[in-house]
C-alpha cells in the first residue's frame, strides 16, 4: 500500500470512529444535556407551513427537534446510534407529557443506512449528521428512502464556509457540505423524483462562551413527487 493510501485510510477510520455508539454514548453520558434542548431554528422555519403527519428524526440526539415536532402534532419516530441519547429523548418526552407521540429506535447510519421502511414518512428530518464523503451517498440515499410520496426530506447541516471564515472548528475533511451535494446525490432536479423546495445557505447568530458567532447552515427541503 502506498503511504498516501495508508494516510487516507487512517483519516477515514478516524472520521468513522466519531460516528460510533461508543463515541456518542460517552459524549451524551458525560453531561445532563449536551445540546440546548430547544429545536433547531431551521427545523422550526422549514416545518411552519407543513401539516403535521408522521415524522422521522434521523440522528435525533437528545430530542430537541423530535419533542418540538410532537408538540406541534406530529407523530414522531426518533432514531440515533446512541442508546444514551435515546433514553434521554424518552425521558424528556415523558416529562413533557407527549411520550405517546414519540417512538425511539436505534439507527446506525454506517451499518445500515436505511433508518426505516421505504417511502413511509411524511417528513424525514436530519440535522447536523456529518458523515465522511465516501459514506455520504449511501447514508443520505438511505435516509431519503424513508420519505413517502408527497412527503418532505429536510436536511440541515453546517456549511463548509464556516471553516474558511473561522467561525466554527472544522469537523474533518469533507464532512461539512453545501446544498448541491444533497441535490446531486439524490438526483434532485427537473427529471428526478424530487421537487427542490429549498436549497439555501442562510446565516444565523449562535451564542458561544466567547460571544455571538455568525454561522452558515446548509438547508435543503425536497418533496418526493
Ligand atoms: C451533531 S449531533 C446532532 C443531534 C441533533 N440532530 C441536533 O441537531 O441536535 C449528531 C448526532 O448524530 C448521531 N450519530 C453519530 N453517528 C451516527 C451513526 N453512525 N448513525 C446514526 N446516528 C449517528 C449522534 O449520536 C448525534 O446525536
Amino acid at each position: 500500500m502506498h503511504r498516501h493510501d495508508h494516510d487516507h485510510d487512517s483519516t477515514l477510520e478516524t472520521l468513522r470512529d466519531a460516528l460510533t455508539a461508543g463515541f456518542w454514548d460517552e459524549r451524551y453520558g458525560g453531561s445532563d444535556r449536551v445540546w440546548s434542548g430547544r429545536p433547531n431554528q431551521r427545523l422550526v422555519e422549514q416545518t411552519a407551513d407543513l401539516r403535521p403527519g408522521t415524522a422521522l428524526d434521523v440522528a435525533c440526539g437528545e430530542g430537541g427537534d423530535a419533542i418540538w415536532l410532537a408538540k406541534q402534532g406530529w407523530q414522531v419516530t426518533a432514531v440515533d446510534v446512541s442508546q444514551v441519547a435515546l433514553a434521554k429523548v424518552a425521558a424528556h418526552a415523558g416529562d413533557e407529557g407527549i411520550g405517546e407521540r414519540i417512538r425511539i429506535g436505534f439507527y446506525d447510519a454506517l451499518a445500515d443506512p436505511r433508518p426505516a421502511g421505504r417511502h413511509t414518512f411524511d417528513l424525514v428530518t436530519v440535522s447536523f449528521l456529518h458523515v465522511p464523503e465516501p459514506d455520504f451517498a449511501a447514508v443520505y440515499r438511505g435516509v431519503a428512502d424513508a420519505v413517502a410520496p408527497g412527503g418532505r426530506l429536510l436536511v440541515t447541516a453546517h456549511h463548509p464556509d464556516d471553516v474558511t471564515t473561522g467561525a466554527r472548528h472544522d469537523h474533518g475533511p469533507g464532512l461539512m457540505f453545501e446544498p448541491d451535494r444533497v441535490l446531486e446525490t439524490l438526483g434532485a432536479g427537473p427529471d428526478g423524483d424530487w421537487d427542490v423546495e429549498v436549497a439555501d445557505t442562510p446565516v444565523r447568530e449562535q451564542a458561544t462562551p466567547d460571544g455571538p458567532l455568525l454561522v452558515r447552515d446548509t438547508v435543503v427541503r425536497l418533496r418526493r413527487r
